[in-house]
């Protein structure tokens, strides 16, 4: 019984990375980037099919650890656009924190979800001190 239970997981594992390295199209974002803190950061993934048939991607949507993130209307926080085809980016404006988003796209053909993207901020003393700085003058 517990033999059968870890070949089986085992098993499953197996299975689906062979499935996950088998899909019809990838995602390839970068791991982690960094922005200074208050600038705009482009988060932008390509897409890739695995054959280079004619597959559309139909739906996406990015996510942070928290929520889903609304960027497809006049948000001024966020910013998010593809071509259903090559790309799927994410704009984030005036970055004021460390933060983890993915993406994920659907198609004709399968989907696929990105890992977390890293985004870290830098700067953040220097940015408070030269704001501090000008409104001193
Ligand atoms: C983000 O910060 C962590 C901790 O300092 C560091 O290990 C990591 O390499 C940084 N990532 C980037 C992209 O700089
Ligand atoms: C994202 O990358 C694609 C391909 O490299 C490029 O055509 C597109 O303009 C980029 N989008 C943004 C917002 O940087
Ligand atoms: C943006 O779209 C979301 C749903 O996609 C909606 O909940 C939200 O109210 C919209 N915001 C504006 C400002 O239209
Ligand atoms: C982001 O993380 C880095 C390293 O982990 C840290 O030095 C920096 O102060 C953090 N920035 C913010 C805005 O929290
Ligand atoms: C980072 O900032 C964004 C927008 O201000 C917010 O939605 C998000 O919850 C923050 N994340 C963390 C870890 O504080």
């Amino acid at each position: 019984m517990m033999s059968c239970l870890w070949m089986c997981l085992s098993l499953l594992y197996l299975l689906q990375h062979s499935v996950s390295s088998d899909q019809a199209v990838s995602l390839i974002c970068p791991k982690n980037l960094e922005v200074t803190y208050g600038e705009t950061v482009t988060v932008n993934c390509s897409i890739e099919w695995k054959s280079n048939t004619n597959c559309i991607g139909t739906e996406f949507f990015w996510g942070s650890q928290d929520d889903r993130i609304e960027c497809k209307n006049a948000s001024t926080k966020y910013i998010c656009d593809w071509d259903r085809r090559s790309y799927v980016f994410l704009n984030i404006f005036e970055v004021n924190n460390n933060t983890s988003v993915f993406v994920e796209i659907g198609s004709d053909c399968g989907l696929d979800v990105s890992p977390f993207i890293t985004v870290n901020v830098s700067g953040e003393l220097l940015s408070a001190s030269k704001s501090l700085f000008s409104v001193q003058l």
